[in-house]
């Protein structure tokens, strides 16, 4: 049986990153993934397989047809009837999985971290060694490790009324492979993959309707953001309604209907795609985790503290199988803090500086509090708000919809939060992360030198109006 120092279970964005690290400190790794694609074993995990990276593909690709039939006009460029041919633009995504994931065994050879293929459960935990199952299409093996790290991620979660067959009824990944645009695409669940898909969906032509549970759209994030968004993508013609109650669904004769309430009204939507996206669970079924005692909660993630530390010593369990937001960025960073904390080093992680992206036109993105966090917890703060509207930049980007909000402590100018509708804002939001890291206070970014033209003027003149100067407000 091979020994490791350190056995990483689960290859996505948390797992490869936690077993590169710990390779660089020099730790003996292995890293088993059991994830397939077409047939061979792909790493990358959700995000790089059926998350982040294709997702982030097809909504280029479908932004670049939309420019083109509706905004480049305005640039001068026309052309007559112009096509979009899903199939190339599901291979052109194909290809960048492929590549990304072959990166990764790349980067594992160059660290020396093993690569091990095939589904891990834990088997036994004795003298200060763990010993882990892996079936590799059933095919046996064991290896033992002084620590595990554990990164199995999450899966999408499914309406009990209704199975996914990712041929009508989709989750994540049926909605990445569509090989045809559905004429009508209904999405239950306007959260973040309801509301990337179905603007990839809407962009070459569907009809999108999405209905929420919640009674307000995007209720965790800034509610003037949240706003902002919403009158945007009604404009671009997909229909939100939010407060519904999900009923009956029917799959039958390639038409999907889905009976819903609102308001004590009962209403139905007949499509042809259904794409169920209410949230994820965390994979820890298959694990075996009372081989060795390892605590899960009511709900399946795996039980840790502030440094990712299980109940038992030397398991640790990172990234979406955890607590917090389900995020790549949040699960790498897990990876790099649990292995430095092997290594006997202090790393810290901060939820506060973590930042959320939507990659919608326009963009939306965050760090840190909200107004409405902000005033429950009773403190007192400045804001600064700035417009896209006339950022000389986003003018010539053709996309000047949306603004930058500040939040600053009223005492001691230290910016608590920063919200961002808008073009690039999935850029631009780095500098807010930075900023806060720093614990900077809003003069600070004031005081900064901001490229002209660039979109990150807006930003500061959002810092400049926390002080109520703002020079084009
Ligand atoms: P995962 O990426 O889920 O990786 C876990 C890996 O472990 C998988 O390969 C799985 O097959 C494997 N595994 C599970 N159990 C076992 C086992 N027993 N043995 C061996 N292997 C096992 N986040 C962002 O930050 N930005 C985005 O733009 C973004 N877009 C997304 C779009 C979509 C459509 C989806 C679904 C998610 C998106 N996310 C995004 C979320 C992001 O994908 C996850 O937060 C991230 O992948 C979590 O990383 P992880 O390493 O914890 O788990
Ligand atoms: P989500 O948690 O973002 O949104 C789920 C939505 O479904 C919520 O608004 C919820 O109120 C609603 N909902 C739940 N049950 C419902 C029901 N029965 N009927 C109607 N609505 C219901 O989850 P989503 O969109 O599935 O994404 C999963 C995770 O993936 C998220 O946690 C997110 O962090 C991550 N992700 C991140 C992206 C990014 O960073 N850009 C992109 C896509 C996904």
């Amino acid at each position: 049986m091979q020994n490791f120092d350190v056995v990483v279970i689960g290859g996505g964005p948390g797992g490869y990153i936690a077993a590169i690290r710990a390779a660089q400190l020099g730790f003996s790794v292995a890293c088993i993934d059991g994830n397939t694609r077409n047939g061979k074993y792909s790493l990358g995990g959700t995000c790089l397989n059926v998350g982040c990276i294709p997702s982030k593909a097809l909504l280029q690709s479908s932004e670049n047809f939309a420019e083109l039939t509706h905004s480049f006009v305005d640039h001068g460029i026309s052309c007559d009837n112009p096509k979009i041919d899903i199939k190339k633009m599901l291979a052109r995504k194909d290809d960048i999985i492929t590549k990304n994931a072959s990166g990764i065994s790349f980067l594992f050879k160059k660290n020396k971290v093993t690569e091990l293929h095939g589904w891990a459960s834990f088997k036994s935990a004795e003298s200060g060694k763990y010993t882990i199952s892996i079936d590799d299409n059933g095919a046996k093996n064991e290896v033992s490790a002084t620590h595990i790290i554990v990164a199995t991620g999450s899966n999408s979660r499914h309406l009990p009324q209704i199975a996914t067959d990712n041929v009508n009824i989709l989750d994540n990944e049926g909605a990445l492979d569509l090989n045809k645009v559905p004429e009508h695409l209904c999405v239950i669940g306007a959260g973040v993959i309801g509301l990337e898909m179905g603007s990839v969906w809407a962009r070459v032509g569907s009809k999108v309707t999405v209905l929420e549970a919640a009674p307000t759209f995007m209720g965790a994030a800034d509610e003037q953001a949240a706003k902002e968004l919403l009158k945007n993508l009604t404009k671009q013609g997909i229909s939100i309604t939010t407060g519904v109650k999900i009923g009956e669904i029917v799959n039958k004769a390639k038409k999907v209907t889905i009976k819903y309430e609102l308001n004590g009204e009962s209403k139905e939507v007949v499509a042809d795609k259904l794409l169920v996206s209410i949230g994820r669970t965390p994979n820890t079924n298959g694990l075996n985790v009372d081989a060795i005692g390892l605590k899960v909660d009511e709900r399946g993630f795996i039980i840790v503290d502030d440094d990712c530390k299980t109940n038992l010593p030397n398991v640790w369990a990172i990234g979406d199988v955890v607590r917090g937001p389900m995020l790549a960025h949040k699960a790498s960073d897990e990876g790099i803090i649990v292995a430095e904390r092997i290594a006997g080093q202090h790393p810290h992680f901060d939820f506060n500086t973590v930042p959320f992206v939507i990659y919608t036109n326009p963009e939306m993105a965050w760090v840190g509090k909200t107004e409405h966090q902000l005033k429950s917890e009773g403190i007192a703060y400045k804001k600064g708000v700035a417009s896209f509207m006339a950022n000389g930049r986003a003018l010539g980007l053709g996309h000047n919809a949306g603004f930058v909000k500040m939040l600053a402590c009223e005492e001691t100018d230290r910016i608590l939060g920063i919200h961002m509708v808008g073009p690039f804002v999935s850029e631009l939001i780095s500098e807010a992360v930075v900023a806060m890291e720093f614990m900077a206070s809003s003069e600070d970014l004031a005081r900064i030198i901001h490229a002209h033209p660039s979109l990150s003027e807006v930003t500061h003149e959002a810092a400049l109006a926390c002080d109520k100067r703002q020079l084009h407000g």
